[in-house]
């Protein structure tokens, strides 16, 4: 599995946080930027990995920005892009079984760092349940045309 991770200035320091528990869990991923903490525009970061996840250079992805709301909603527009924010651990794992979210949003200013590590390890380990939520899925596939 390799994971796509990028953010805006506001989610930096999340990032490079995260990308060191994806360096001792073994996991691979490709960092999309941004690369430090100099100003930029969240939605150049979501566009970019969402693009990586649409072509499946990468198979899932994680986006940072400092709410984790400008980035969600910037990846929500790329067809094909399921990108759950999420805050807690309960939704991270729903957005997994029940939605199939192939991006994760979190906000970098908003939730602590070890919380956000917990968040990934889930929602990196949980599977889709199909059955009675495939047909739902689809139906959102339906409203993208
Ligand atoms: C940048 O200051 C901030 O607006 C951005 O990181 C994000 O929170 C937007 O939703």
């Amino acid at each position: 599995m390799k994971i796509g991770i990028g953010s805006d200035h506001g989610g930096f320091e999340l990032k490079e946080y995260i990308k060191e528990y994806l360096d001792r869990e073994g996991i691979s991923y490709i960092d999309y930027g941004t690369n430090s903490i100099e100003s930029v525009d969240y939605p150049d970061y979501g566009k970019k990995v969402s693009e990586a996840v649409v072509s499946k250079e990468v198979d899932k992805a994680v986006v940072i920005c400092g709410t984790g709301i400008g980035i969600s909603i910037a990846c929500n527009k790329v067809k094909g892009i399921r990108c759950a924010l999420c805050g807690d651990t309960y939704s991270a794992r729903m957005s997994r079984e029940h939605n199939d979210a192939n991006i994760l949003a979190l906000g970098g200013r908003v939730i602590g760092r070890d919380l956000a590590l917990e968040i990934v390890s889930i929602w990196l380990k949980t599977k889709f349940e199909g059955g009675r939520h495939e047909k739902r899925v689809e139906k959102i596939s339906e409203i993208e045309g």
